[in-house]
């Protein structure tokens, strides 16, 4: 069975009555839909319902605010419709899907422990993997409530293999589940890609990537896929860690920085004291040592909100980095 919804005083598509919410029907219909994170952190993908029934799958998500409520707001990401709805939303091309994402089971073959509390995580999905680097999938995990969105770290292949970089999260329910409960061989629901802080192929643009934490993953799959196009942009990589325990995940940067297009900066912000390489924030690190006006680069970012926001307020505040040249997963 199948619901249409028709967007007011626009067009309209339809959602198979099975599907888990209203975004990933839009996105898979082709939809541009306004979205960023899919998980109801963010509030990118607020909408008023104009007529029919919609149901909300997690009414305290945090991306709506009382005031929203109040108004009677929707997240297109944590609701389902449960007929034929009318919704008020702004569209805008930007958000089209690059690749329209699918629903399927992902085997996990193999977990490999980077730092501590971090771990590379090799999926399998059947048929060939496709996605554009920056992008994230969304895991279902086991007695998880909702999907949890991981960034891919690995590129497109022929062989359906998807590889995550995850942090376990202090009492995070979904984080823990896949470190303790899913074990090799087992299968999970995995529905992918998402995203549009995706790498563009076609700027002339020199590369900036900036990584704090787990966000090393989307960062790593858009140097990857920068420097596997084999044109001549640099690639500037900042990674931001609290300490040398934090940096298990070096050996695959290096690996990167063989080739001289890359050029690798890692600054700690708690380092102990044999530490010899830049220290303080990340962002500081990266306005300390890129030599031409920030203007003149593309920069992709992903982390912690508070590494984000401190991104956005030098590059558009501070330098007016044109908002076209700043892409960035905020890991809410
Ligand atoms: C675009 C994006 C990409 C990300 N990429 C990575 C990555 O590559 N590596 C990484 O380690 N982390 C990544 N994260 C963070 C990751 O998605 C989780 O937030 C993190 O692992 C903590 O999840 P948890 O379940 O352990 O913690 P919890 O605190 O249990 O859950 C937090 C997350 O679950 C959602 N959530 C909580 N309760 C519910 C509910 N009842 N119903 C539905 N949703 C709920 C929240 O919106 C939040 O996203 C990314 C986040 C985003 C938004
Ligand atoms: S996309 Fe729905 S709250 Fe972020």
């Amino acid at each position: 069975m199948k619901y249409q919804i028709s967007i007011e005083g626009g067009t309209a598509f339809t959602v198979a009555a099975e599907e888990d919410t209203l975004l990933r029907g839009a996105l898979r219909a082709g939809m541009a839909l306004p979205h960023e994170c899919s998980v109801g952190g963010c509030g990118a993908c607020r909408f008023d319902l104009v007529d029919g029934l919609m149901e909300s799958v997690w009414p305290e998500a945090p991306g709506l605010s009382e005031r929203d409520r109040k108004r009677g707001k929707y997240l297109a990401c944590q609701s389902r419709p449960l007929g034929d709805c009318t919704i008020r939303v702004r569209c805008d091309e930007s958000y089209r899907p690059a690749v329209r994402a699918h629903r399927s089971a992902a085997e996990l073959l193999a977990r490999r422990a980077l730092t501590p509390d971090m771990s590379e995580f090799t999926f399998r999905v059947p048929g060939a993997t496709e996605f554009r680097p920056g992008q994230y999938a969304l895991l279902y995990l086991p007695r998880t409530p909702g999907a949890r969105a991981y960034s891919m770290a690995n590129l497109p292949n022929e062989e359906g293999i998807w590889k995550f970089v995850i942090r376990r999260v202090p009492g995070g329910s979904g984080s823990n589940a896949l470190f303790d409960q899913v074990g090799i061989g087992e299968s999970i629901v995995f529905d992918g890609p998402y995203g549009h802080a995706y790498l563009r192929e076609d700027s002339p643009r020199d590369i900036v990537c900036i990584a704090g934490g787990s966000g090393l993953a989307p960062m790593l799959s858009v140097a990857r896929g920068a420097l596997a196009d084999g044109g001549s942009r640099r690639v500037h990589f900042f990674y931001g860690a609290r300490g040398q325990a934090d940096l298990g995940a070096l050996d695959a940067l290096e690996k990167l920085a063989e080739d001289e297009r890359l050029a690798l900066s890692v600054v700690l912000s708690a380092p102990e004291s044999t530490w010899k390489g830049p220290t303080g924030f990340v962002h500081e690190e990266v306005e300390r040592n890129l030599t031409a006006p920030l203007g003149s680069y593309d920069f992709y970012f992903a982390g912690p909100p508070p590494m984000i926001e401190a991104i956005q307020a030098l590059l558009m505040h501070k330098h007016q980095v044109p908002f076209g040249q700043i892409r960035f997963d905020r890991f809410v």
